[in-house]
């Protein structure tokens, strides 16, 4: 990869170049390993699904997009403003306000299968080569139980796959939801190993997460679970120090003014998962030098508005990501790092957006950006030719648009 091409052709300071690096991120191939199906859902398929099925969405945080002068939804535009302010606030409630109300709407096979396909179709057209979507299995009706749910999104990818429209390697990580309850857990990770010995779906599904509310449930109930699954073959990622204080209702807190002790981080890093989530709240302390190499997948949008990095500078999202508590360290030490989107949904984000705000943020140029996509398919959870195979294509495709760049 030629760095001075790159450096000259795409400033990442203000003005007009901005939104060029725009253009050149969009076309980049992507990996996206962080993404939440319910969290997925396009604003305009909630509106719609809430009112085909009667449903009255009772949180003030759904609100329809605003249209651009264009009549664009705003958060598909690549328009300066509107990626540079946040104007809908979601703190960590608001967003766990909101998923308890998305699956009201997606309460069927068919509007399952919607937002699959719709989640699928919005990462292709960012250019992702490789996606890992997780979702938690849920019962929607007397038709659907978790299992025909799982077998819905994975139907779905099949025929995403089969029709080639875009090519993109989709994956299925099985999560667990940790404020629901330890049998919750345990049907889950029996569906993922059952699934698994399926031919028709014996590759697509790769792992398991354990996410939802940080200030809910505990990793050492659920561990015996994903240990089981583990040894099944399945890779493991844990959302871990979303809160300082996760764990804290079912451990070590002797009342609310103590301090965090961060016992349930720790016994994540004990575990030894494939990858975390997020990991903003882990003191320097509690990593040993081998959970040091743990891949991070970072969610530079949801981060900034979960902590609320935003609020105390006018929305500017630029300026939030700088408060991050971890990213500059990280990169300053190249620390393995997936980017994800988390919930494109829910965060007005998309994975072209992410790889944007961290350039602007952090001063990245592009050919650092390339690297970084590159390097973290080395973290997915598909087989090796698999990998080998997206590596070539990604470095390849980013060659090409160096070149085609060049001869402009
Ligand atoms: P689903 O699993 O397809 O229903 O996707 C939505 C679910 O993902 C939420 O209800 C949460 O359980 C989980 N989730 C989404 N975003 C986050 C996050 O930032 N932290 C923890 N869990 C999350
Ligand atoms: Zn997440």
């Amino acid at each position: 990869m030629r760095e001075t091409d790159f450096k000259r052709k795409y400033d990442n300071s203000n003005g007009p170049l901005a939104s060029s690096l725009y253009s050149f991120l969009q076309k980049i191939p992507k990996v996206e390993l962080h993404a939440h199906l319910n969290g997925c859902i396009r604003p305009d398929t909630l509106f719609a699904l809430a009112e085909e099925k009667g449903v009255t969405l009772s949180s003030h945080h759904f609100q329809p997009a605003k249209k651009n002068e264009n009549n664009q939804n705003r958060y598909h535009t690549d328009d300066e403003d509107a990626l540079l302010y946040n104007v809908q606030p979601r703190s960590l409630h608001d967003c766990f306000d909101m998923f308890a109300e998305i699956p009201r709407c997606v309460s069927d096979v068919t509007s399952l299968r919607r937002i699959t396909f719709e989640a699928l179709h919005d990462f292709a057209a960012h250019n992702v080569l490789y996606l890992e979507l997780r979702t938690t299995p849920k019962v929607l009706n007397a038709e659907c139980d978790k299992r025909q749910y799982l077998e819905t999104v994975l139907g779905v990818m099949n025929e995403f796959e089969q029709s080639r429209t875009r090519p993109m390697t989709c994956r299925l990580i099985v999560a667990i939801d940790r404020s629901l309850s330890e049998q919750e857990a345990c049907e889950n990770v029996e569906l993922a190993i059952d699934l698994r010995k399926s031919t028709l779906y014996a590759d697509r599904i790769v792992g398991m997460d354990l996410g939802g509310n940080p200030t809910r449930g505990d990793f050492r109930i659920v561990r015996p679970h994903l240990e089981r699954a583990r040894q099944a073959g399945l890779r493991i990622t844990l959302h871990c120090g979303e809160v300082a204080d996760s764990g804290a209702m079912t451990s070590d807190h002797d009342d609310e003014s103590s301090p965090p002790k961060y016992s349930e981080t720790q016994a994540m890093l004990e575990f030894g998962p494939d990858r975390l989530g997020h990991a903003l709240f882990v003191p320097n302390t509690l990593w040993s030098s081998q959970q040091r190499h743990i891949p991070v997948e970072t969610c530079p949008m949801s981060n900034v508005m979960t902590l609320e990095l935003a609020q105390h500078v006018r929305g500017h999202l630029i300026e939030g990501l700088q408060q991050h508590p971890q990213l500059r360290e990280w990169l300053d030490t190249q620390y393995p790092l997936a980017i994800g989107t988390d919930d494109p949904g829910v965060f007005d984000t998309n994975p072209t957006k992410e790889l944007w705000l961290l350039c602007r943020a952090f001063d990245l140029n592009v050919s650092m950006i390339c690297r970084l996509v590159e390097q973290s398919v080395e973290y997915a959870f598909c087989d090796e030719t698999t990998k080998r195979r997206l590596q070539k294509d990604i470095h390849e495709q980013m060659l090409l648009l160096l070149q085609s760049n060049r001869d402009k």
